[in-house]
């Protein structure tokens, strides 16, 4: 009898789980959504009596659910669940370590990941993630290399992501084996991860033009480059006085130093105003403020930039195509260059260089006084209205 219920309500509520998220999917409904995960969840509570095929496909939808809605942490309980359930599943296994990563539980992640290698040391994914967690939050290059290789030559499930190609391609460089990297980063070309093997960002719209250096004609906003150009004395003198004034300039933030000092103030960041910082720089900050595609892309930044010398920037790819990166000279000393995809020019005093930075490119500062310069990012010409106002903001 007491079977029999359940098996009925069992039935029920998954019929009702499933039409709560039909119909919140049709509806894009995110009130019927929270409905259809809390009937999952009420479903996969009553463990035991649910078939085993029914419940894993239950739990994984109920995760991929929950990763939809930004709730990540509440499927960890599911994660465990499945664990205990099929304690010979690798792949349950695998998939807690990748939420913990969503969620930046590094600790957790890495604990997870070890563990799973523990009773699995061949399972090509578990491998990869491991070596991820090594390279983005080790930094331990070296034995980062060996796990994301090993993990990505297994072809397995799930190991074929360009975030994976990114890392094991950008480790391999900074052991100074570029041509490996470059292997990695054909494949990777192959693969359709990346759009070339110089353009590797990963957020891209892949019909926009790309090219590593760009002309201020060509990118449709001369006039503004130009009234930059006109006014950089006073943003150079805004700019010089701000480094004056200790911790106003923040590291770079990414772990794209090879060696040296490398700081900026921002102004402008995924669209917004810092007011904060603006405060600081209003000459610069009202020059810019108007001009939107500069100050609303919400795919860029808007700041001073300032190296000093024997500085080397490794190597790296912006995350998006659709921006394009200006520099305006503000204090160049002799033996600065900077890089992208082939090209290797220098930056002049009151003058705007272009580049879109999705290319790999590498800065170095072999002089003796402090380079100054204000980086301004602008949506890519080609981009919509609509595309402009609903891309996610990077
Ligand atoms: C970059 O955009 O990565 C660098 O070129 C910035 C800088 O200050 O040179
Ligand atoms: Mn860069």
């Amino acid at each position: 009898m007491e079977v029999r219920k359940n098996g009925t309500s069992t039935k029920a509520l998954y019929g009702l789980a499933i039409a709560l998220d039909r119909l919140a999917e049709k509806l894009r409904s995110n009130k019927l959504l929270v409905e259809s995960i809390q009937a999952y969840e009420n479903l996969l509570s009553y463990g035991k009596n649910i078939p085993e095929m029914l419940y894993k496909k239950v739990a994984d939808r109920c995760i991929n659910r929950m990763r939809f809605k930004g709730e990540n942490a509440r499927a960890i309980t599911i994660h465990k669940a499945l664990i205990e359930k099929f304690p010979t599943d690798v792949n349950f296994r695998n998939n807690l370590t990748i939420t913990y990563l969503i969620i930046d539980k590094l600790v957790s992640a890495r604990r997870n990941v070890l563990d799973t290698l523990k009773k699995w040391p061949n399972n090509g994914l578990a491998k990869t993630l491991y070596g991820f967690i090594l390279k983005t939050s080790d930094n331990n290059i070296e034995k980062s290399v060996k796990y994301l290789k090993e993990g990505i030559e297994s072809r397995e499930p799930g190991v074929l992501d360009g975030r994976f190609f990114f890392h094991l391609g950008d480790a391999l460089l900074r052991l100074g084996r570029s041509s490996e990297a470059m292997e990695v980063y054909e494949t990777g070309v192959k693969e359709g991860f990346f759009l070339s093997k110089y353009q590797r960002s990963l957020y891209n719209v892949d019909r926009l033009t790309g090219r590593p250096w760009w002309t201020k004609e060509q990118t449709t906003y001369k006039k503004f480059f130009d009234l930059l150009e006109e006014n950089w004395m006073n943003i150079r003198k805004e700019g010089l006085s701000l480094l004056n004034s200790k911790g106003l300039f923040k590291d770079e933030a990414e772990n794209l130093i090879d060696v040296g000092d490398w700081k900026q103030f921002e102004l402008f960041s995924r669209g917004r105003k810092v007011p904060k910082n603006c405060k600081q720089a209003p000459y610069t900050c009202s020059l810019v403020e108007f001009f939107t595609p500069a100050s609303h892309c919400r795919r860029g930044q808007i700041k001073f930039s300032v190296m000093h010398p024997d500085t080397h920037v490794w190597p790296h790819c912006g995350p998006t195509n659709c921006r394009l990166r200006a520099h305006l000279g503000l204090k160049i000393p002799p033996k600065t260059f900077i890089r992208v995809a082939e090209s290797t020019r220098t930056w002049t005093e009151g003058k705007i260089i272009i580049f879109d930075d999705s290319f790999e490119h590498e800065v170095w500062h072999n002089g003796t006084e402090t380079r100054l310069i204000l980086i301004v990012d602008v949506w890519h010409p080609e981009l919509t209205a609509n595309e402009k106002q609903t891309l996610p903001a990077i």
